[in-house]
């Protein structure tokens, strides 16, 4: 961090879905923008973003600046992860696009997962070479999920308004591995197994964050219908700024509920 950036952040803010497209002075005063180099190659670019109510945040696109740059079977987590951590961040709040499995859920919706189904298959999911004592416990961290959880109830997206629906439940995520799109079969069974949401997104990003000692929770937006389940309804898909002008003032709000509980 360079000598005028404000006071070092502790909450480092992931932006998924149509985070490129972002204009952040929307959302507060843009500080510096660094790409961290690391052990893994360069980091996605962070940028220090000062809310109105004067708490600054990291924010970093995962797929890109300006543009969609690399598609989520390509992040590369462990330079991000490991950049995280070297910056001081203690904790991530992140948002991703996801598939409704569960047919309670519609394009719109937003949920907080609780559990994840690791269905990845080449990610490598830890930032060291030899053995390592077993990392356990759950992938999200069950405060930080609350915080959002609370967030959605008080936060006032910009585009969003007043048809944002959000499900307190615990939903269970599904990561696959990509870049393609999942078969019916496969859906069938990950809604047979309890998952869902299916994103490709969160897996190892999380197990990065737990092995680092960074706590993690991230919020899902319902993009679409997973294959096969729109079952009669439109069949829409909602990959647009919504999902980010949508998606960072509530995790901007949580992050704020953070910094005042640790205060
Ligand atoms: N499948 C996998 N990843 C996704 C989807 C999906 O349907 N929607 C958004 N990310």
């Amino acid at each position: 961090m360079t000598s005028d950036s404000p006071s070092r952040p502790t909450t480092l803010i992931y932006g998924g879905t149509a985070a490129y497209w972002l204009d952040l002075t929307e959302f507060g005063a843009v500080g510096d923008s660094l790409t961290p180099e690391t052990p893994f190659g360069p980091a996605a670019p962070i940028t220090w973003l000062s809310g109105r109510d004067g708490l600054t945040v990291g924010f970093s696109s995962r797929h890109g600046v300006g543009e969609l740059q690399r598609s989520a079977g390509f992040v590369n987590h462990r330079a991000n992860l490991w950049a995280a951590q070297q910056f001081g961040f203690r904790a991530i709040l992140s948002w991703n696009g996801v598939g409704a499995i569960n047919p309670a859920l519609a394009v719109g919706d937003l949920v907080v997962p609780a559990d994840l189904l690791d269905w990845t298959s080449s990610r490598r999911a830890h930032s060291f070479d030899r053995w390592h004592q077993p990392t356990a416990g759950p992938p999200f961290d069950p405060a930080l999920r609350e915080t959002i959880l609370h967030a959605l109830t008080v936060a006032r997206p910009t585009e969003a308004g007043a048809d944002l629906t959000h499900h307190a439940a615990p939903v269970t995520y599904v990561c696959t591995e990509g870049p393609r799109l999942e078969t019916q079969a496969e859906i069938a069974l990950f809604a047979r197994a309890g998952a869902d949401v299916v994103g490709m997104t969160l897996a190892p990003e999380v197990w990065l964050a737990r092995e680092l000692g960074l706590r993690y929770a991230s919020l899902c937006f319902v993009t679409n219908y997973a294959t096969g389940m729109a079952r009669g309804r439109e069949p829409t898909r909602e990959f647009g700024p919504r999902v980010a002008r949508t998606c960072l003032p509530i995790l901007l709000a949580a992050a704020g509920r953070l910094a005042r509980a640790s205060r």
